[in-house]
Protein backbone atom coordinates (compact mmCIF):
# COMPACT_ATOMS: atom_id res chain seq x y z
CA UNK A 1 0.00 0.00 0.00
CA UNK A 2 1.52 3.51 -0.83
CA UNK A 3 0.15 7.00 -0.46
CA UNK A 4 0.13 9.94 -2.32
CA UNK A 5 -0.38 13.17 -1.03
CA UNK A 6 -1.08 16.01 -3.45
CA UNK A 7 0.75 19.41 -2.05
CA UNK A 8 0.79 21.03 -5.85
CA UNK A 9 -2.51 23.20 -6.99
CA UNK A 10 -2.53 26.73 -7.31
CA UNK A 11 -3.82 27.86 -4.13
CA UNK A 12 -6.12 30.91 -4.96
CA UNK A 13 -8.48 31.25 -2.18
CA UNK A 14 -5.66 31.18 0.01
CA UNK A 15 -3.85 34.34 -1.53
CA UNK A 16 -2.00 36.47 -0.62
CA UNK A 17 -0.43 33.85 1.75
CA UNK A 18 -0.02 31.39 -1.47
CA UNK A 19 2.00 34.22 -2.91
CA UNK A 20 5.10 33.72 -1.22
CA UNK A 21 4.54 29.78 -0.09
CA UNK A 22 2.89 26.61 -0.27
CA UNK A 23 -0.38 26.70 0.99
CA UNK A 24 0.26 23.30 2.60
CA UNK A 25 3.02 24.53 4.52
CA UNK A 26 0.84 27.11 6.52
CA UNK A 27 1.05 26.31 10.27
CA UNK A 28 -2.16 25.42 12.02
CA UNK A 29 -1.19 24.69 15.90
CA UNK A 30 2.71 25.76 14.42
CA UNK A 31 2.76 22.40 12.02
CA UNK A 32 1.95 22.73 8.54
CA UNK A 33 -0.93 21.27 7.46
CA UNK A 34 0.71 18.57 5.05
CA UNK A 35 2.51 17.17 8.15
CA UNK A 36 -0.50 16.34 9.80
CA UNK A 37 -1.97 14.44 6.45
CA UNK A 38 1.70 12.33 6.71
CA UNK A 39 1.72 11.64 10.31
CA UNK A 40 -1.74 10.06 9.49
CA UNK A 41 -0.52 8.20 7.24
CA UNK A 42 2.32 6.89 9.33
CA UNK A 43 -0.03 6.13 12.17
CA UNK A 44 -1.96 3.49 9.22
CA UNK A 45 1.38 1.66 8.47
CA UNK A 46 1.81 3.35 5.35
CA UNK A 47 5.10 4.79 5.15
CA UNK A 48 6.05 4.71 1.27
CA UNK A 49 4.51 8.25 0.71
CA UNK A 50 4.57 10.36 -2.88
CA UNK A 51 4.09 13.53 -2.48
CA UNK A 52 2.59 15.25 -5.76
CA UNK A 53 4.61 19.06 -5.78
CA UNK A 54 4.35 22.21 -8.28
CA UNK A 55 7.25 23.83 -9.90
CA UNK A 56 6.36 27.21 -8.01
CA UNK A 57 6.40 25.75 -4.74
CA UNK A 58 7.81 22.28 -4.70
CA UNK A 59 11.41 23.15 -3.11
CA UNK A 60 10.00 24.80 -0.21
CA UNK A 61 7.81 22.13 0.92
CA UNK A 62 10.73 19.27 -0.03
CA UNK A 63 13.00 21.57 1.77
CA UNK A 64 10.64 21.64 4.89
CA UNK A 65 9.56 18.56 4.66
CA UNK A 66 12.80 16.17 4.28
CA UNK A 67 13.08 12.29 2.45
CA UNK A 68 10.63 11.45 5.25
CA UNK A 69 13.10 10.32 8.21
CA UNK A 70 10.87 13.22 10.48
CA UNK A 71 8.15 10.76 10.44
CA UNK A 72 9.66 7.44 10.05
CA UNK A 73 8.68 7.12 6.13
CA UNK A 74 10.07 7.53 2.89
CA UNK A 75 8.83 10.41 0.78
CA UNK A 76 9.59 10.44 -2.95
CA UNK A 77 9.02 14.24 -4.51
CA UNK A 78 6.56 14.00 -7.97
CA UNK A 79 6.98 17.21 -10.05
CA UNK A 80 3.61 17.94 -11.73
CA UNK A 81 3.95 20.72 -14.49
CA UNK A 82 0.76 22.30 -14.07
CA UNK A 83 -1.99 21.96 -11.89
CA UNK A 84 -3.97 19.98 -14.25
CA UNK A 85 -6.41 18.75 -12.12
CA UNK A 86 -6.14 15.61 -9.27
CA UNK A 87 -6.56 12.69 -11.61
CA UNK A 88 -3.92 14.48 -13.88
CA UNK A 89 -1.93 14.33 -10.20
CA UNK A 90 -2.12 10.65 -10.50
CA UNK A 91 -1.56 10.14 -14.13
CA UNK A 92 1.51 12.34 -13.27
CA UNK A 93 2.70 9.72 -10.10
CA UNK A 94 2.03 6.44 -11.78
CA UNK A 95 5.93 5.53 -12.06
CA UNK A 96 6.20 6.16 -8.62
CA UNK A 97 2.69 4.18 -8.10
CA UNK A 98 3.32 1.08 -10.53
CA UNK A 99 0.48 -1.05 -10.31
CA UNK A 100 0.22 -0.82 -6.21
CA UNK A 101 -3.26 0.12 -4.33
CA UNK A 102 -2.90 3.54 -2.48
CA UNK A 103 -4.70 6.24 -0.69
CA UNK A 104 -4.61 9.66 -2.10
CA UNK A 105 -4.83 12.36 0.33
CA UNK A 106 -5.31 16.13 -0.84
CA UNK A 107 -2.55 18.22 1.47
CA UNK A 108 -4.63 21.15 2.48
CA UNK A 109 -7.47 18.75 4.41
CA UNK A 110 -7.44 17.88 7.42
CA UNK A 111 -9.32 15.00 9.01
CA UNK A 112 -10.02 13.90 12.53
CA UNK A 113 -6.43 11.77 13.63
CA UNK A 114 -7.14 7.87 13.68
CA UNK A 115 -10.04 7.97 11.52
CA UNK A 116 -7.88 6.84 8.06
CA UNK A 117 -6.70 3.13 9.80
CA UNK A 118 -10.50 2.42 9.76
CA UNK A 119 -10.90 3.07 6.20
CA UNK A 120 -8.24 1.62 5.38
CA UNK A 121 -9.02 -1.89 7.15
CA UNK A 122 -12.01 -1.41 5.15
CA UNK A 123 -10.69 -1.21 2.27
CA UNK A 124 -8.17 -4.10 2.40
CA UNK A 125 -10.83 -6.29 3.68
CA UNK A 126 -13.16 -5.67 0.93
CA UNK A 127 -10.53 -5.21 -1.93
CA UNK A 128 -13.19 -2.48 -4.14
CA UNK A 129 -12.01 -0.85 -7.20
CA UNK A 130 -12.00 2.72 -5.21
CA UNK A 131 -13.27 3.63 -1.48
CA UNK A 132 -14.48 7.15 -1.16
CA UNK A 133 -15.02 8.61 2.19
CA UNK A 134 -18.04 10.97 2.45
CA UNK A 135 -19.28 13.37 5.25
CA UNK A 136 -23.13 15.05 5.45
CA UNK A 137 -22.73 19.11 5.28
CA UNK A 138 -25.33 21.02 5.03
CA UNK A 139 -24.63 23.03 1.99
CA UNK A 140 -23.75 20.14 -0.59
CA UNK A 141 -24.28 22.32 -3.58
CA UNK A 142 -20.66 23.45 -2.57
CA UNK A 143 -19.17 19.87 -2.94
CA UNK A 144 -19.11 17.04 -5.17
CA UNK A 145 -22.04 14.62 -3.91
CA UNK A 146 -22.35 11.08 -4.12
CA UNK A 147 -25.88 9.02 -4.48
CA UNK A 148 -25.34 5.58 -2.53
CA UNK A 149 -27.23 2.36 -2.53
CA UNK A 150 -28.52 0.67 0.21
CA UNK A 151 -25.26 -1.82 0.39
CA UNK A 152 -23.03 1.52 0.50
CA UNK A 153 -22.11 1.29 -3.33
CA UNK A 154 -21.71 4.35 -4.98
CA UNK A 155 -24.10 4.90 -8.16
CA UNK A 156 -23.45 8.56 -8.78
CA UNK A 157 -21.20 11.04 -8.63
CA UNK A 158 -21.82 14.37 -8.98
CA UNK A 159 -19.59 18.03 -8.74
CA UNK A 160 -21.41 20.69 -7.05
CA UNK A 161 -25.09 19.96 -8.06
CA UNK A 162 -27.66 22.49 -8.36
CA UNK A 163 -30.24 19.70 -7.14
CA UNK A 164 -28.03 17.52 -4.66
CA UNK A 165 -29.14 13.93 -4.61
CA UNK A 166 -27.87 13.74 -1.07
CA UNK A 167 -26.25 15.53 1.66
CA UNK A 168 -23.24 13.40 1.04
CA UNK A 169 -20.14 15.58 0.16
CA UNK A 170 -16.87 13.66 -1.03
CA UNK A 171 -14.17 14.17 1.55
CA UNK A 172 -9.90 14.95 0.36
CA UNK A 173 -9.24 11.37 1.08
CA UNK A 174 -9.88 8.41 -1.64
CA UNK A 175 -8.22 4.53 -1.93
CA UNK A 176 -7.81 2.62 -5.36
CA UNK A 177 -6.38 -0.16 -6.63
CA UNK A 178 -4.81 -0.06 -10.04
CA UNK A 179 -7.93 0.22 -12.40
CA UNK A 180 -8.35 3.85 -11.35
CA UNK A 181 -5.42 4.15 -14.03
CA UNK A 182 -7.13 2.37 -16.51
CA UNK A 183 -10.23 5.52 -15.62
CA UNK A 184 -8.16 7.95 -15.70
CA UNK A 185 -6.85 7.07 -19.38
CA UNK A 186 -10.70 7.36 -20.98
CA UNK A 187 -11.49 10.47 -19.20
CA UNK A 188 -11.51 13.96 -21.02
CA UNK A 189 -10.41 17.86 -19.73
CA UNK A 190 -13.56 19.21 -17.59
CA UNK A 191 -14.92 22.18 -18.71
CA UNK A 192 -12.54 24.43 -16.15
CA UNK A 193 -9.73 22.10 -18.23
CA UNK A 194 -8.84 19.55 -15.61
CA UNK A 195 -8.76 16.21 -15.46
CA UNK A 196 -11.20 15.57 -12.48
CA UNK A 197 -10.76 12.01 -10.39
CA UNK A 198 -14.74 12.76 -9.84
CA UNK A 199 -15.09 11.76 -13.53
CA UNK A 200 -12.47 8.81 -13.09
CA UNK A 201 -14.34 7.59 -10.40
CA UNK A 202 -17.58 7.55 -12.28
CA UNK A 203 -16.14 6.19 -15.00
CA UNK A 204 -15.30 3.26 -12.99
CA UNK A 205 -18.97 2.83 -12.21
CA UNK A 206 -19.78 3.03 -15.46
CA UNK A 207 -17.33 0.43 -16.37
CA UNK A 208 -19.64 -1.63 -13.69
CA UNK A 209 -16.64 -1.79 -11.32
CA UNK A 210 -16.99 -1.78 -7.38
CA UNK A 211 -16.96 1.82 -6.16
CA UNK A 212 -17.89 2.05 -2.16
CA UNK A 213 -18.21 4.58 0.50
CA UNK A 214 -17.70 5.08 3.98
CA UNK A 215 -19.32 7.59 5.72
CA UNK A 216 -16.70 10.11 8.03
CA UNK A 217 -18.20 10.92 11.42
CA UNK A 218 -15.05 12.99 12.74
CA UNK A 219 -14.53 16.44 11.73
CA UNK A 220 -12.72 17.09 7.96
CA UNK A 221 -11.71 20.69 6.83
CA UNK A 222 -10.43 21.71 3.45
CA UNK A 223 -8.26 24.67 4.80
CA UNK A 224 -8.20 26.09 1.45
CA UNK A 225 -9.74 29.55 2.99
CA UNK A 226 -9.10 31.88 5.50
CA UNK A 227 -11.95 30.67 8.08
CA UNK A 228 -11.78 26.83 7.01
CA UNK A 229 -7.90 27.77 8.26
CA UNK A 230 -8.87 29.27 11.46
CA UNK A 231 -11.27 26.60 12.25
CA UNK A 232 -8.95 23.84 11.76
CA UNK A 233 -6.35 25.89 14.17
CA UNK A 234 -9.05 26.17 16.90
CA UNK A 235 -10.11 22.47 16.40
CA UNK A 236 -6.27 20.97 16.39
CA UNK A 237 -5.62 23.37 19.84
CA UNK A 238 -8.77 22.36 21.07
CA UNK A 239 -8.63 18.54 20.28
CA UNK A 240 -4.65 18.31 20.72
CA UNK A 241 -2.47 21.19 22.77
CA UNK A 242 -0.70 19.76 25.73
CA UNK A 243 0.52 22.54 28.37
CA UNK A 244 3.96 22.69 27.56
CA UNK A 245 5.64 26.12 29.02
CA UNK A 246 9.89 25.79 28.06
CA UNK A 247 9.99 29.64 29.62
CA UNK A 248 10.27 31.71 32.59
CA UNK A 249 7.90 34.09 32.49
CA UNK A 250 7.42 37.37 34.77
CA UNK A 251 5.42 37.67 37.81
CA UNK A 252 2.92 40.19 36.07
CA UNK A 253 2.18 37.82 33.56
CA UNK A 254 -0.22 34.99 33.65
CA UNK A 255 -0.46 31.96 31.47
CA UNK A 256 -3.92 30.48 32.00
CA UNK A 257 -5.00 26.67 30.58
CA UNK A 258 -3.28 24.89 27.98
CA UNK A 259 -0.89 27.22 26.68
CA UNK A 260 2.81 25.91 25.09
CA UNK A 261 5.31 28.46 24.36
CA UNK A 262 8.85 27.45 23.13
CA UNK A 263 12.59 28.27 23.96
CA UNK A 264 13.80 31.63 23.81
CA UNK A 265 10.72 33.62 24.11
CA UNK A 266 9.80 36.39 26.53
CA UNK A 267 6.69 37.00 27.97
CA UNK A 268 6.43 40.26 29.90
CA UNK A 269 3.54 41.47 31.68
CA UNK A 270 1.58 39.87 29.47
CA UNK A 271 -1.98 37.37 30.07
CA UNK A 272 -2.23 34.33 28.13
CA UNK A 273 -5.68 32.24 27.70
CA UNK A 274 -5.29 29.25 26.43
CA UNK A 275 -6.00 26.89 24.22
CA UNK A 276 -2.85 29.06 22.93
CA UNK A 277 0.26 27.75 21.11
CA UNK A 278 3.79 30.15 20.89
CA UNK A 279 6.53 28.99 19.00
CA UNK A 280 10.36 29.91 19.98
CA UNK A 281 11.94 33.44 19.80
CA UNK A 282 8.89 35.23 20.37
CA UNK A 283 9.02 38.52 22.23
CA UNK A 284 5.20 39.63 23.90
CA UNK A 285 5.14 42.40 26.22
CA UNK A 286 1.49 44.54 27.32
CA UNK A 287 -0.62 41.89 25.66
CA UNK A 288 -3.42 39.50 25.75
CA UNK A 289 -3.25 36.27 24.05
CA UNK A 290 -6.89 34.74 23.82
CA UNK A 291 -7.93 31.62 23.64
CA UNK A 292 -7.55 29.64 19.48
CA UNK A 293 -4.41 31.40 18.86
CA UNK A 294 -1.22 30.22 17.33
CA UNK A 295 1.99 32.06 16.91
CA UNK A 296 4.64 31.38 15.06
CA UNK A 297 8.32 31.59 15.61
CA UNK A 298 9.76 34.71 16.50
CA UNK A 299 6.89 37.26 16.57
CA UNK A 300 7.20 40.08 17.92
CA UNK A 301 3.75 41.53 20.23
CA UNK A 302 3.59 44.98 21.57
CA UNK A 303 0.48 46.06 23.44
CA UNK A 304 -1.64 43.89 21.66
CA UNK A 305 -4.29 41.65 21.99
CA UNK A 306 -5.26 38.90 19.78
CA UNK A 307 -7.80 35.95 20.10
CA UNK A 308 -8.32 33.32 17.27
CA UNK A 309 -5.86 33.88 15.25
CA UNK A 310 -3.10 32.74 13.82
CA UNK A 311 0.31 35.17 13.35
CA UNK A 312 3.07 33.76 11.18
CA UNK A 313 6.66 33.64 11.50
CA UNK A 314 8.74 37.08 11.87
CA UNK A 315 5.60 39.03 12.14
CA UNK A 316 5.99 42.40 13.98
CA UNK A 317 2.34 43.89 15.44
CA UNK A 318 2.46 46.73 18.27
CA UNK A 319 -0.24 49.10 19.82
CA UNK A 320 -3.16 48.13 18.34
CA UNK A 321 -6.09 49.88 20.38
CA UNK A 322 -8.54 47.26 19.34
CA UNK A 323 -8.64 43.88 19.57
CA UNK A 324 -7.50 41.60 17.10
CA UNK A 325 -9.85 38.29 16.10
CA UNK A 326 -10.09 35.81 13.51
CA UNK A 327 -7.21 37.12 11.72
CA UNK A 328 -4.51 35.79 10.00
CA UNK A 329 -1.07 37.58 9.54
CA UNK A 330 1.22 36.83 7.16
CA UNK A 331 5.21 36.15 7.61
CA UNK A 332 7.37 39.35 8.11
CA UNK A 333 3.98 41.70 8.28
CA UNK A 334 4.77 44.30 10.44
CA UNK A 335 0.96 46.07 12.05
CA UNK A 336 1.35 48.98 14.42
CA UNK A 337 0.15 52.44 14.71
CA UNK A 338 1.83 54.93 13.99
CA UNK A 339 3.11 58.04 16.12
CA UNK A 340 3.93 60.84 13.51
CA UNK A 341 1.18 63.03 12.74
CA UNK A 342 -1.43 63.67 10.76
CA UNK A 343 -3.48 60.88 12.59
CA UNK A 344 -3.99 58.98 10.05
CA UNK A 345 -4.48 55.47 8.79
CA UNK A 346 -1.33 54.57 6.38
CA UNK A 347 -0.69 51.31 4.52
CA UNK A 348 1.46 48.82 1.94
CA UNK A 349 -0.89 46.09 1.10
CA UNK A 350 -0.39 43.58 -1.04
CA UNK A 351 -2.32 42.24 -3.67
CA UNK A 352 -5.23 40.34 -2.18
CA UNK A 353 -5.14 41.05 0.67
CA UNK A 354 -8.22 40.96 3.33
CA UNK A 355 -8.51 44.00 5.60
CA UNK A 356 -11.93 45.20 7.67
CA UNK A 357 -12.14 48.77 9.73
CA UNK A 358 -14.15 49.52 12.08
P1 LIG B 1 -7.62 22.47 -4.61
O1 LIG B 1 -7.58 23.21 -3.31
O2 LIG B 1 -8.93 21.98 -5.05
O3 LIG B 1 -6.99 23.34 -5.77
P2 LIG B 1 -5.95 24.52 -5.75
O4 LIG B 1 -4.75 24.24 -4.92
O5 LIG B 1 -5.65 24.84 -7.17
O6 LIG B 1 -6.66 25.68 -4.89
P3 LIG B 1 -7.58 26.94 -5.21
O7 LIG B 1 -8.96 26.40 -5.48
O8 LIG B 1 -7.51 27.73 -3.92
O9 LIG B 1 -6.97 27.68 -6.36
O10 LIG B 1 -6.62 21.24 -4.53
C1 LIG B 1 -6.68 20.30 -3.49
C2 LIG B 1 -5.28 19.81 -3.17
O11 LIG B 1 -4.71 19.14 -4.28
C3 LIG B 1 -4.33 20.93 -2.80
O12 LIG B 1 -3.46 20.47 -1.78
C4 LIG B 1 -3.56 21.17 -4.06
C5 LIG B 1 -3.52 19.82 -4.72
N1 LIG B 1 -3.54 19.81 -6.19
C6 LIG B 1 -2.47 19.24 -6.89
O13 LIG B 1 -1.49 18.77 -6.28
N2 LIG B 1 -2.51 19.22 -8.26
C7 LIG B 1 -3.56 19.72 -8.97
O14 LIG B 1 -3.55 19.67 -10.22
C8 LIG B 1 -4.68 20.30 -8.22
C9 LIG B 1 -5.87 20.86 -8.95
C10 LIG B 1 -4.61 20.30 -6.85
Amino acid sequence: MKALILSGGKGTRLRPLTYTGAKQLVPVANKPILWYGIEEMVAAGITDIGIVISPETGEEVRNKTGDGSLFGAKITYILQDEPAGLAHAVKVARPFLGDSPFVMYLGDNLIQQGDLKLFLAQFIEKQPDALILLRYVENPSAFGVAQIDGDGNVINLVEKPKHPPSNLALVGVYFFAATIHDAIAQIKPSLRGELEITDAIQCLIDNQKQVIACQLEGWWLDTGKKDDLLEANRLILDTYLEKQVEVQTDSQSQIIGRVSIGEGSQIINSTIRGPVVIGKNCYLENCFIGPYTSIADNVVLIETDVEHSVILESAKISRIHQRIIDSVVGQRAILGAASRRPKALRFMIGDDCQIELT
